[in-house]
């Protein structure tokens, strides 16, 4: 397979298992394809034309290498120049990172986050009220990723001649539609039956055996779950604050979450909803995990690095 190869394996795995309905994800699409038609000439040079293709705009190709054979990869949760010197020492062909880097994160978390409200909607919450509720999260994330250097391990594998992209959202629709489709299927009946469940997934009980498996952050281990909502896995990073009450008020009981800020625990707290962190670099794995049985299953050799715990799944 070739890196564009793999970069399109990745979308289409993405899109299959996107929490949004199908024709939600079509309209991100068509809607770049409008916005790039209407504007002015002098602004088309820097519309990036992924999005024609692409609905999730923190994954992407940071350094492509046409027509070269993928046979080895290096793969990471975080990618920085001290994996990128490993890599090249490693003789790998191409390094995948989770998350964004590069183009991927001087401008692709606001554009993903978006789908947070479609996902919210989806499970009751007025998408006026999601949509309200995420712009003003998007403004906050926007603010403080702007001033990093966003290209720093992009140029470090640019001087070592090194393939480098990275798949964040399609990997973490991965996770969630697998913890969506778990929690069905195991039906806890309540916090700490869905805490132990959790165990069933070689990832957490990994992390659990490295000292960060799952824990509660709100609720206690006899509450009833009610409602579980898998609303904090994919769409980028954290979402609003706020949104906590929304989701009480249309039934939701329980959030399964890959981490929490303490603001973000007090609001839950506040609605009375039930939070599972089930884990941030567990569940990250286990989302870049069903993206690389793929790759293995085509016959190449996969390196994890950075965090990452590989647990490969049969066919
Ligand atoms: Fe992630
Ligand atoms: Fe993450």
């Amino acid at each position: 397979m070739t890196i564009e190869q793999i970069y399109k394996l990745s979308i289409e795995l993405g899109i299959k298992a996107d929490l949004r309905n199908k024709e939600d994800i079509k309209r991100v699409l068509s809607d770049a394809k409008k916005e790039y038609q209407d504007l002015p000439k002098s602004e088309k040079e820097y519309f990036d034309k992924d999005k024609f293709f692409n609905p999730y705009s923190d994954t992407r190709i940071q350094i492509d290498k046409p027509n070269k054979k993928i046979k080895k990869i290096l793969t990471g949760i975080d990618i920085d120049s001290a994996e990128i010197l490993l890599a090249d020492k490693l003789k790998v062909d191409l390094i995948i990172a989770h998350h964004p880097v590069g183009k991927s994160l001087a401008d692709g978390l606001e554009d993903v986050m978006k789908m947070q409200a479609d996902i919210l909607a989806d499970y009751g919450v007025p998408i006026n009220i999601a949509e309200k509720l995420i712009e003003k999260r998007i403004t906050e994330v926007s603010q403080k990723v702007k001033p990093a250097n966003h290209y720093q391990s992009v140029d470090t594998a640019k001087l070592l001649n090194i393939g480098l992209m990275n798949t964040h959202t399609v990997c973490d629709n991965l996770a969630a539609k697998f913890l969506k489709e778990f929690f069905e299927k195991e039906k806890p009946y309540n916090v700490e039956e869905a805490l132990h469940c959790l165990l069933k997934i070689p990832e957490y009980k990994q992390a659990k055996k490295m000292g960060f498996g799952p824990f509660v952050i709100v609720g206690s281990p006899k509450h009833r779950l009610g409602k579980i909502a898998i609303t904090e896995i994919t769409g980028g990073t954290e979402g609003s604050k706020q949104i906590y009450e929304k989701m009480a008020q249309v039934g939701i009981g329980t959030t399964i979450a890959m981490h929490l800020s303490e603001e973000h625990r007090q609001e839950a707290e506040k609605a009375n909803i039930n939070v599972i962190v089930a884990g941030h670099i567990s569940s990250d794995s286990l989302g870049m995990n069903l993206f690389l049985d793929k790759l293995e299953q085509k016959g190449i050799e996969i390196i994890p690095c950075s965090g990452l715990i590989r647990v490969k799944r049969k066919k």
